[in-house]
C-alpha cells in the first residue's frame, strides 16, 4: 500500500494533489487542519452533482451511459451579456470541491462574474465509465474520450443553464489537465472561447529522462551552489558500498520493511527509484500552497533538506540522506519504507473500484504519454538503477504483454501527431510553467506569439504554483503572473 503513494509520484504530475491527497490520508488529514487561512470557511463546499455521460463518444450505436460528477458555483455568475463560463478540468484523480471556493481562478471567476463548474475526469473520484477498471474496461480511458466528455458537457450545460449563444467558455487546468485545457481549445475552438494551461506537458516521451535533470538544477537554483547534488551524490557511492559490505547498517537507517538479502533485482530498482522520488516530491512541490498540504510538513523543502545534506558536522551522507528519508515517510504516514517490487505490482493490478488510482494514471503512461522518470540522465546522482526498461516492464507486468516498448512509442507518436506536442499554434491560450518544476521541459515556456498564445515562465516557482490562492510570500514573478493571466482574460472575454 505505502508503495502505491510512490508510484503515483513516480507518474504523476498532478496539480491539484487530486489523487495524491487519496493515496496520502495521513497528510490530507494534517492538510486539512492546516487549510483554514486558504479557504473561506463561512462559505460551503458545493456537494458534486451527477452528469449523465456517454461511455463511448467513438461509437454513436453504443447507448452506454455513465454518472459523471461535476460541481457548480453559481455566486459570482451575472448573467449579463456576453456571459462568461469558467471550468475548470480535473485531472487524473478526485475533483476536489473546495476548488468550487478557493484558488487563482475563483479571484478570476469574481472579476468576471463568471458561472464556475468543475468536472471530474472519467475513471477518476466517483466518475465510474465501467463495473471495474480492468485492463479491458480502461479501454475508454483515453485523452479523446475525455475531452469529448467535457465538449458534450458544455454543450449540455449551455441548454440546462439556457446560456446564450455569445456565452464565453474559459476552461482551466494544472499538470494533465493543463494539457486537456489546451487540447480543447484546440479540438473545439467553437466551444471552447480560451484555455488557461498551467504546468501542462504537451509533448509525450517514453524515457522522460529531463525531469531529473531539472530536479538537480532546482537544487542548485534554490541553493546557490552544487553542494547539496554532491552530497547526494555521495550519499549514493556510499549507500551502494554498504548494500554489499553491511546491509543491516541501511536497513535499519533507512527503516526499510524487508531486508535486503531477500530482495530481487527490481526490489532494489525499486529502493534507488524512491530515494530519487523523494527529491522529486521535494522539488515539484517546493514551498507551495496546496489546498490541504500539511502544515507540519511545509517545512520539507528544498532549503531546509539541502541545509540538513550539507550543514558541516560529522555525519556521512548516506545518513543525511537516511534522515530526509525518515521525514518523507512519517510525512506519508508510513512506518517503514516499502520497496517490495511485487507489492506495487499486485496492488496496481487490482481492478475493483475504490482502489489507489495510481492504477489509472499508470495506465494513461503506458497507452498515450510514456512520461517515465529515468535515471539516465542523473545516473551519477541518483543511480543508474531505473531506466525505461525497468518501467515498460511494470506496464507489462500490470496491463499484460501487449503493452511493450513498440506499443509504447507507436502510442505516443500517435499522441504527439494528434495534439502537436510543442508545435501547438492556438490562440487564446495561455500557458504558465515554473522554473524550478520538472515538468516544464515537457511544455511551453517560450511563445513567438505573446499576445495570443502568451507563455509565462515563473522565476522560482514549482509545479501549478500560479493556481493556488495567493499569499503575501509569493514570489514577485509569481504575483505578476496571475495579473498576466488576468489581463489576458479581460482582452480575450471583451472580443466577440
Ligand atoms: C496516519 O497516522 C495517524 C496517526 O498519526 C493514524 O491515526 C492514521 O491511521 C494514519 N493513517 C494511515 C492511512 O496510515
Ligand atoms: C520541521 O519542523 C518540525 C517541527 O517543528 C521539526 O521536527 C523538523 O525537524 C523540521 N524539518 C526540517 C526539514 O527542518
Ligand atoms: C514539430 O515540428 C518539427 C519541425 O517542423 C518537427 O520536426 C516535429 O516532428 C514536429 N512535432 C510534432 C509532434 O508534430
Amino acid at each position: 500500500m505505502h508503495l502505491l503513494l510512490k508510484i503515483l509520484l513516480l507518474f504523476q504530475g498532478f496539480c491539484f494533489a487530486f489523487g495524491f491527497r487519496d493515496f496520502n490520508l495521513g497528510r490530507s488529514k494534517g492538510g486539512n487542519i492546516g487549510s483554514p487561512p486558504l479557504i473561506n470557511l463561512d462559505e460551503e463546499v458545493p456537494e458534486p452533482k451527477l452528469f449523465d455521460q456517454i461511455v463511448d463518444h467513438s461509437d454513436p450505436s453504443n447507448k452506454d451511459s455513465y454518472k459523471q460528477r461535476y460541481f457548480v458555483n453559481e455566486k459570482y455568475f451575472s448573467k449579463n451579456a456576453p456571459a462568461t463560463v469558467f471550468l475548470m478540468l480535473g485531472g487524473e484523480g478526485r475533483f476536489d470541491a473546495r476548488w468550487m471556493i478557493t484558488g487563482a481562478w475563483i479571484d478570476y471567476a469574481k472579476n468576471f462574474n463568471a458561472l464556475c463548474f468543475g468536472l471530474e475526469h472519467r475513471f477518476y473520484g466517483d466518475s465510474h465509465p465501467t463495473k471495474d477498471v480492468s485492463t479491458k474496461n480502461l479501454q475508454y480511458l483515453t485523452t479523446i474520450q475525455a475531452l469529448k466528455d467535457v465538449a458534450n458537457f458544455i454543450t449540455e450545460m449551455n441548454q440546462a443553464y439556457k446560456l446564450a449563444k455569445d456565452t464565453k467558455w474559459v476552461v482551466f487546468g494544472g499538470s494533465y489537465s493543463g494539457s486537456l485545457a489546451a487540447w480543447m481549445r484546440l479540438k473545439f475552438p467553437h466551444l471552447v472561447h480560451a484555455a488557461v494551461s498551467s504546468s501542462g506537458p504537451l509533448l509525450a516521451v517514453a524515457d522522460f529522462r529531463e525531469y531529473y535533470k531539472i530536479v538537480v538544477k532546482a537544487l542548485h537554483e534554490k541553493t546557490g551552489s552544487n553542494k547539496c547534488q554532491q552530497q547526494i551524490t555521495k550519499a549514493h557511492l556510499e549507500i551502494k558500498a554498504l548494500m554489499s559490505a553491511e546491509p543491516e547498517t541501511l536497513e535499519r537507517d533507512f527503516k526499510v520493511c524487508q531486508k535486503f538479502s531477500e530482495s530481487t533485482t527490481n526490489d532494489i530498482k525499486n529502493f534507488y527509484n524512491i530515494i530519487a522520488e523523494n527529491f522529486a516530491d521535494l522539488v515539484q512541490y517546493n514551498e507551495d500552497n496546496r489546498i490541504g498540504s500539511d502544515e507540519n510538513s511545509r517545512n520539507i523543502t528544498i532549503n531546509t533538506v539541502c541545509g540538513l545534506m550539507t550543514i558541516p558536522v560529522n555525519i556521512p551522507a548516506y545518513k543525511r540522506l537516511a534522515k530526509f528519508n525518515a521525514m518523507m515517510l512519517k510525512k506519508n504516514n508510513q512506518t517503514c519504507m516499502d520497496y517490495s517490487y511485487d507489492n506495487m505490482i499486485t496492488e496496481l493490478r487490482k481492478t475493483s473500484w475504490g482502489k489507489d488510482e495510481a492504477r489509472q494514471w499508470m495506465y494513461q503512461t503506458c497507452t498515450e504519454f510514456g512520461f517515465f522518470q529515468t535515471s539516465s540522465a542523473e545516473y551519477k546522482i541518483f543511480g543508474n538503477e531505473f531506466e525505461l526498461d525497468f518501467f515498460i516492464q511494470q506496464c507489462q507486468d500490470v496491463f499484460g504483454k501487449k503493452y511493450d516498448k513498440k506499443f509504447l512509442q507507436n502510442s505516443i507518436d500517435w499522441t504527439n501527431t494528434e495534439y502537436g506536442g510543442l508545435n501547438y499554434t492556438v490562440n487564446h491560450v495561455i500557458f504558465v510553467q515554473g522554473t524550478i518544476d520538472p515538468w516544464h521541459a515537457l511544455g511551453i515556456t517560450y511563445s513567438n506569439n505573446p499576445i495570443d498564445m502568451p507563455a509565462l515562465y515563473i522565476k522560482g516557482t514549482a509545479h501549478c504554483a500560479n493556481m493556488y490562492p495567493a499569499r503575501d510570500s509569493d514570489l514577485p514573478d509569481l504575483k505578476q503572473a496571475r495579473t498576466t493571466i488576468a489581463q489576458h482574460l479581460r482582452l480575450w472575454l471583451q472580443h466577440p
